[in-house]
């Protein structure tokens, strides 16, 4: 179909855009998709198909290719891409630090230069990790950056191959929610053992500002929307320690904590180096966009709500037992 073609079917069907989603089948890739699927025509790619949903049409390639990748966005044409896609894996980019400059500095460099070529719009997401953590106290966009490991290295990197596009936005967050794979995110491992009983040991040392995907999917269509371009952090409002990140979900989920300790990440015998002050002050992003960022108990209020409301079963696309018995089929 030729561009113009797929403009005006895309008007007809009431869309507003063409977005790329990047790591769609990942955790904050799964939100994304899902938050923009209503209102604009979206194409997801990531190594393996992730949420089938209406108004998603998956395209499965590695975005290490660049080749392929650049033939992709040349065929698309999109109007906005989201790109997610990441080694989250710290220890394994420790261990493979070509892989992690492939995924998060190339790709990113040939997406801006791609889009560049009918002034589109990048949304690249990075993390909060690209800091030290030696500030006492949140850190702003004005703060220096210092990566403490090759994850954050490379992240930074990508930033700026993002920023050389003239609509290019960086996000430095820090994120919880359900995935859609079998495989655990964080909250949902802490979840899992608050309801199994578990001895879970929480980092009481570790400060940081995390944000529910879901929420911060609606971040970046405001992002895009209100043509918000720059770096910006885009962190839940509440700074908690990882201990309390646990608590708080014991709180909503109303599960008890007896079997949750606080220990120290400096005896947990990581093998890349993380950072104790994680936390991000988002204001500036909050006063771009006029509206305040969600503390962290609506994001968890919210993820409850997901399981109870049936979402967590459709987007994992099998039933889910009761109980937040999660990894369980019903
Ligand atoms: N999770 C956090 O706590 C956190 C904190 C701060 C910032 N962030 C940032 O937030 C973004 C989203 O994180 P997330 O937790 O949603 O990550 P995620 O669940 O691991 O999703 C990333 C997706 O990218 C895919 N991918 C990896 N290599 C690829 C390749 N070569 N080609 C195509 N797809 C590839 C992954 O596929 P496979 O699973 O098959 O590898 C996965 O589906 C990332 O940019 C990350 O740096 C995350």
């Amino acid at each position: 179909m030729q561009s113009d073609d797929r403009v005006a079917l895309r008007a007809t069907e009431g869309l507003v855009g063409r977005v790329v989603v990047t790591g769609a089948a990942g955790m904050l890739g799964t939100a994304v998709i899902d938050r923009l699927a209503d209102q604009h025509e979206v194409i997801a790619t990531d190594l393996a198909a992730g949420y089938r949903r209406k108004g998603v049409r998956w395209s499965l390639f590695d975005l290490c290719d660049r080749d392929a990748l650049s033939r992709f966005l040349l065929a698309e044409r999109p109007d906005l891409v989201v790109h997610t896609a990441a080694l989250v894996d710290v220890d394994l980019c420790e261990q493979n630090p070509s892989a992690a400059e492939r995924l998060h500095v190339d790709t990113t460099d040939v997406i801006s230069r791609t889009l560049a070529g009918w002034n589109g719009s990048l949304i690249y997401i990075s993390t909060d990790s690209v800091f030290d953590g030696s500030k006492d106290g949140p850190y702003d966009e004005g703060d220096h950056p210092a990566p403490p490991n090759t994850y954050a290295r490379t992240k930074l990197r990508g930033e700026a191959a993002c920023l050389t596009l003239r609509r290019a936005t960086v996000l430095r967050t820090n994120i919880f929610g359900w995935s859609r794979a079998e495989r655990m995110s964080f909250a949902e491992w802490v979840l899992r053992g608050l309801v199994e009983r578990s001895a879970l040991g929480m980092f009481s040392d570790v400060q940081y500002t995390p944000i529910y995907v879901t929420q911060l999917a609606e971040i970046i269509e405001s992002v895009w929307q209100q043509g918000v371009h720059g770096l910006y952090h885009a962190a839940g409002l509440t700074c908690l320690s990882k201990y309390e990140f646990a608590m708080l979900v014991a709180s909503v989920f109303r599960l008890s904590a007896d079997n949750v300790t606080a220990r120290s990440v400096d005896d947990a015998g990581l093998t890349a180096n993380r950072p104790k002050n994680m936390a991000l002050r988002s204001a500036r992003l909050s006063s771009a966009l006029g509206r305040a960022m969600p503390p962290a108990i609506d994001g968890i209020q919210l993820m409850r709500r997901q399981y109870d409301d049936g979402w967590v079963a459709r987007v994992k696309g099998r039933a889910v037992a009761p109980g937040y018995r999660f990894w369980e089929v019903a």
